[in-house]
């Protein structure tokens, strides 16, 4: 396995559409899977899509550790999925921070379905079906929207909530200092 170098904003593979995997399972994809895991796990990242490895492909992987949850049941172990779709199945939205290892030290506030099903293949060629709410829906939400050349700072709920995470805790989360 390698640690791969990971594309950061301005680059343009993170403005591209990318292409759907047509043969799964295959010794390639299987390997840029388990690089992009080790890539991941490496930069201390909870999600990470291919063309942020500057791959155009429609791969993601994702996990939810114990230490982003307060409910140990909602920890996701780490998932590949090959060709995702998502679809949403509440009008129900949240609000919260996201940050992106093609952005790094920076952080914006984005709106989110609060509850999706997605689907997709693991490297297997098994078919995933799984139905995901909180962090666990936003993580899919913001990998896919990579494949579709789509980054957070696009989405975000306010031009303004978006910084440097340091200046962002220091006052943009403190009510107060906003006022
Ligand atoms: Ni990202």
């Amino acid at each position: 396995m390698s640690i791969l170098k990971i594309a950061r904003l301005g680059h343009p593979i993170l403005q591209k559409r990318t292409s759907i995997v047509k043969k799964i399972p295959h010794p390639s994809i299987k390997k840029l899977i388990k690089d992009m895991t080790e890539t991941m796990l490496d930069a201390k990242g909870i999600g990470l899509a291919a063309p942020q490895v500057h791959v155009s492909k429609k791969i993601i992987i994702f996990r939810v550790p114990e230490e982003a949850v307060k409910n140990k049941n909602s920890t996701i172990e780490i998932t590949a999925l090959i060709n995702p779709k998502i679809t949403k199945i509440s009008k129900a939205t949240e609000d919260q921070w996201e940050g992106c290892l093609s952005i790094p030290g920076m952080t914006g506030l984005v709106k989110r379905s609060s509850k999706i099903t997605y689907k997709g293949h693991d490297m297997n060629g098994n078919l995933i079906k799984k139905e995901a709410e909180g962090l666990h829906a936003r993580i899919v939400q913001h990998e896919v929207d990579h494949l579709m050349g789509i980054l957070y700072i696009h989405r975000l709920v306010d031009s303004r909530a978006f910084g440097f995470v340091n200046e962002i805790e220091d006052y943009w989360k403190n009510e107060k200092e906003r006022k």
